[in-house]
């Protein structure tokens, strides 16, 4: 299946020289929606996850469905004072300034394998302190897979230590 048919791009969202990719056509199309999760599904199957991890917002509505259909766990990774329990979190720079993401400290146990799943790599800086995160927790990361990867912005640089896969790739 042609996944980039179904992207659109806007140009200059959020702001000017940024070509955006618009995923919510593709996730309103259940034939295609469900065609990009069983793509990640295959691929990720052979790494033999015990569970699968999510960046809010748009990583939920990817890793969520893959996990289903693997019939194994998921777990949340998220924005600062969301999670309830107790959290470990990871601050890492943005281009301007910083962001943090939190996961419950008890939500993987130390050595289990878990795989994350997102929308889109981009600079990598989510992934990288997803993968941080998951190291600090003890959790042993097999695997990263996207719908989406912008190879220009040379993502996959930060997260060599992983295996890295993507179904549409901008160049
Ligand atoms: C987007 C996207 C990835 C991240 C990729 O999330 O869903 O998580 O950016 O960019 P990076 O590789 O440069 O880190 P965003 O922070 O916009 O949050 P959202 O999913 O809640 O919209």
């Amino acid at each position: 299946m042609k996944f980039n048919e179904h992207i659109r791009v806007i140009a200059d969202f959020p702001k000017e020289g940024i070509s955006y990719k618009d995923i919510t056509t593709l996730l309103k199309n259940g034939d295609v929606y469900r065609a990009a999760v069983n793509e990640m599904v295959e691929k990720i199957k052979p790494w033999k996850p015990e569970v699968i991890v999510g960046p809010e917002a748009r990583g939920f509505l990817l890793g969520a469905p893959v996990a289903y259909a693997l019939g194994i766990g998921f777990v949340p990774v998220r924005k600062p004072g969301k999670l309830p329990a107790r959290t470990i979190s990871e601050t890492y720079a943005l281009e301007y300034g910083s962001d943090t993401l939190e996961v419950h400290a008890d939500a993987i146990h130390s050595g289990e394998r878990i795989v994350v799943v997102d929308d889109l790599l981009a600079t990598g800086g989510t992934m990288a302190a997803t993968a941080n995160l998951m190291r600090k927790i003890g959790a042993d990361v097999v695997g990263m897979g996207f719908l989406i990867e912008l190879t220009f912005l040379k993502g996959r640089e930060k997260l060599v230590d992983y295996p890295v896969f993507s179904l549409v790739e901008y160049e």
